[in-house]
C-alpha cells in the first residue's frame, strides 16, 4: 500500500463492478441497489489485506469470507467469472505488472477458497 497508494486499488475494484450488472453469472447475485456499497465492502477489503487503513474491519467486523459467501451459489464457473472479470479490471489498470501478478494470485486463492458447491 505505501508504495502505490489506496487509489489504484479502488479504481480497480470500480473497474470490476462496472462489469457485474450485465454478466450473466454473477449480476444476479449481487444486489441491484446497493452495488455502489458492495463495490466499497471489496474495495475497504483489498485496501485492508493488502497493509492499508483498516476500514473494512471497523465498518464489517472480522472479514469471515466463507461464511459471508454461503448465501452465493459460488461454484466453479461463477468463480472463474470472477476472476475473468477481475482480469479484465486489472488489464486497465494503471498498477505495475509485479503488483498485478501479486493481486491476480492472491485473488484466485481467495476465489477457490470461496467455491461452497
Ligand atoms: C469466487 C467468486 C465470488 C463470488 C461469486 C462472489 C460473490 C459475492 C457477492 C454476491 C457478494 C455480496 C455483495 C455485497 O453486498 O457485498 C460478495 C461480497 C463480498 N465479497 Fe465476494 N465473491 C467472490 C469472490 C470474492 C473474492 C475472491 C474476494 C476477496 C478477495 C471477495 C470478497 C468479498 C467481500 C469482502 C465482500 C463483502 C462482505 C461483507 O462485508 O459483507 N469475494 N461476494
Amino acid at each position: 500500500m505505501p508504495t502505490h497508494g489506496e487509489a489504484p486499488f479502488r479504481a480497480l475494484v470500480a473497474a470490476f463492478y462496472r462489469r457485474i450488472p450485465s454478466d450473466p453469472i454473477l449480476g444476479p447475485m449481487y444486489p441491484e441497489d446497493d452495488l455502489a456499497g458492495a463495490e466499497q465492502r471489496l474495495a475497504d477489503f483489498v485496501v485492508q489485506r493488502l497493509g492499508g487503513a483498516p476500514v473494512y474491519s471497523q465498518k464489517r467486523g472480522h472479514p469471515r469470507l466463507r461464511m459471508r459467501h454461503a448465501p452465493f451459489p459460488v461454484d466453479r464457473a461463477a468463480r472463474d467469472r470472477w476472476m475473468l472479470l477481475m482480469r479484465h479490471a486489472l488489464g486497465e489498470s494503471d498498477l505495475p505488472d509485479d503488483a498485478k501478478r501479486g493481486l491476480d494470485a492472491f485473488l484466485g486463492d481467495v476465489a477457490t477458497f470461496l467455491i461452497n458447491r
